[in-house]
């Protein structure tokens, strides 16, 4: 939540922050600033909404000859989404400004002793503490500040800070909250919360590591420990991912670029981990051996939102064809329960970003409860791929649309390959079952190549009915039930519809009662192991009157019988369903949600990087 940049060097800084922060805005838009340094004084903007709001603000500033500055695109903590509230934040004096990525959970008394002191607040925020009390140890050496104050400082943080009087430094810290450095030989240095906003400039990063300060001159950066002040080390590491790649190429919204993105994800997050011919997969960079799997009794699988739903999925293939027993958690509750973990428990968690905090939280805790941990993740040298034993990296290329579509089947295709390690390493399925599973998962990409512009072409049929209603259910069964969760989030989470996900065989527990004419209800009917039970729920919707949307087979006339509102699928290898029904869930939200007007990339308050508890 939030995005910060940051630049020091020989280019104009104003340009180079607003494209950063436009590359950031998925992490938060409540409000947006800049300040940079001009004729040794700080020069700041700041506005209410999005970005673009503060561009329309900015004017002709935009062309300042500045080369130093910092930006920021806010998502509220603490005090209302305001201007007065909105980052970049400043000391008494003026000269010393700072934006910030986090929660300073001591700011309460930090304020009232710093307000004792005769420091003035301009903010409810709990940033601007920071910078008085930067201020207070300020005398000539804004590094021994910076680290002076941080050491008083309880909670997360990702910062960065220039002063008047040093005006060639730009400060970055870290703990707890993401930061990227980025390098470039003659352009200078770049700061920022992740590496979207660097890829315009440069591909060559290097991962700040909590407790660790940045100094950054147009020549370089030096890396400092905060606690001690002893120097550090870092190599670079090079991204493969391009600028192009983080910008909409043509499409209304990033959301429906990265949907038609999956045949791709999926294809580069298989790519050279499976064998054809032996239907081996190889994870090497899982770092589990004969020895280490043979302590592994029982699986945790944690996550939160979208990426939980993929966890959801994973439960069923991994025990149906590993045969070990697994959990799935959502990681904000999972750290607050009783867990039985200790080194016979594998930890999977499974994150796009790398960076969600009840996450990183949820695999410290197993890490210490002896537990063996492992990520799924999509962005490189993000936190938990660094803190976890072993990273299995979903290729899904940067994914900007807060709500998260390619990334949730690259996921799946991930887990899936897990599923099929372990089950090969426990020697639960036979060298048949192995070639037939590998066989479905590599032609699962080129099905949802072909079928996604017939499935968008069927959802259109759908929209006029569909768009303007209050409430939506969908409801599915087996590994299709977490799919029905995924979409009903999809749904509320782009078009503020309510919907809700349920297991089909539940509907009669309690939610039936829901059902009139009025209620839309998606169902997943595919045929497969579960078809006929969840049929005959369908029909007791139908008995009900509610207004059926099915996603079935090809072929399938039944369906035809129960409704007009059908979409077809190919009938595929049944284990690779929740993939492709997976499609026009994520189709129907969109387009209902753009039908409706909604921000659907961005989303009202929500972020896509969610780095507080
Ligand atoms: C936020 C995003 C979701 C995402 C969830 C988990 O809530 O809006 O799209 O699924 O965080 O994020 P992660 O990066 O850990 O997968």
């Amino acid at each position: 939540m939030c995005g910060i940049v940051g630049y020091v060097g020989s280019k104009r800084v104003v340009p180079v922050i607003f494209e950063g922060l436009k590359r950031l805005e998925y992490r938060g838009y409540d409000s947006a600033g800049i300040v940079y340094l001009e004729n040794e004084a700080l020069v700041k903007f700041r506005c209410e909404g999005k970005l673009i709001n503060l561009e329309n603000h900015v004017g002709e500033a935009y062309l300042s000859s500045s080369c130093v500055g910092i930006g920021h695109t806010r998502w509220a903590t603490h005090g209302a989404p305001t201007t007065d509230n909105a980052h970049p934040h400043s000391d008494c004096s003026g000269k010393l400004a700072i934006v910030h990525n986090g929660i300073i959970e001591n700011y309460h008394s930090l304020r009232e002793e710093l307000r004792e002191r005769g420091h003035k607040f301009t903010s409810e925020t709990d940033t601007e503490v920071l910078a008085h009390l930067i201020e207070e140890y300020l005398e000539d050496d804004l590094v021994k500040a910076v680290r002076l104050a941080l050491d008083r400082v309880e909670g997360s943080y990702a910062l960065g800070v220039i002063w008047t009087e040093e005006p060639h430094t730009l400060i970055a810290a870290r703990n707890h909250s993401p930061l990227v450095l980025g390098v470039h030989d003659e352009a200078g240095s770049f700061m920022a919360s992740d590496i979207p906003a660097l890829l315009p400039y440069t591909n060559r990063v290097v991962f700040l590591e909590d407790g660790e300060l940045a100094v950054l001159t147009e020549k370089g950066h030096t890396l400092f420990s905060i606690a001690t002040g002893e120097k550090k080390e870092r190599g670079e590491v090079v991204i493969d991912w391009s600028a192009s790649m983080a910008e909409k190429a043509g499409f209304r919204h990033f959301m429906l670029k990265e949907i038609f993105e999956q045949p791709q994800a999926i294809a580069n997050t298989i790519s050279g981990r499976v064998n054809l011919e032996t239907g081996e997969v190889t994870l090497p960079e899982i770092g589990l051996d004969d020895q280490a799997l043979g302590k592994i009794k029982r699986i945790f699988l944690v996550a939160c939102g979208t990426s939980w739903h993929a966890a959801l999925v994973a439960k069923y293939w991994i025990e149906k064809w590993a045969r070990i027993p697994v959990e799935v958690d959502i990681a904000s509750e999972y750290r607050y329960r009783t867990l039985i973990v200790d080194e016979s428990v594998l930890t999977v968690a499974i994150s796009q970003s790398g960076e969600t905090a009840d996450t990183l939280a949820g695999i410290r805790l197993a890490g210490k409860l002896g537990s063996r941990v492992v990520t799924i993740c999509n962005v490189v040298g993000s936190t938990m791929t660094r803190e976890a034993d072993g990273t299995i990296y979903t290729h899904a290329g940067p994914e900007i649309g807060v709500a998260s579509t390619k990334a949730f089947t690259a996921q799946l295709a991930a887990l899936f390959l897990l599923a099929l390690f372990l089950a090969e390493k426990k020697g639960t399925i036979d060298l048949e079952k192995r070639q037939e599973l590998a066989k479905a998962l590599v032609g699962i990409g080129p099905v949802v190549e072909k079928e996604l512009p017939l499935i968008q072409e069927q959802i259109g049929t759908l929209i006029d009915s569909f768009y303007d209603c209050r409430d939506f259910l969908f409801i599915g069964r087996g590994m299709n039930f977490p799919i029905a969760l995924e979409g009903a989030l999809k749904l509320k989470e782009i078009s503020y519809i309510h919907a809700e996900g349920y297991a089909a065989g539940e509907l009669k527990h309690g939610p039936i009662a829901l059902i009139d004419k009025e209620m839309p209800i998606l169902a997943i009917v595919p045929r497969d192991g579960v078809y006929s039970k969840v049929i005959s729920n369908v029909e007791e919707i139908k008995a009900r009157q509610g207004r059926l949307v099915l996603l079935g087979s090809r072929g399938d006339t039944q369906l035809r019988t129960l409704t007009d509102d059908v979409i077809y699928l190919p009938e595929i290898h049944e284990e690779m369903n929740p993939i492709l029904y997976t499609i026009p869930a994520q189709l129907l939200a969109y387009e209902i949600a753009a039908r409706r007007g909604c921000d659907v990339d961005q989303p009202r308050n929500l972020a896509k990087s969610v780095t507080v508890e």
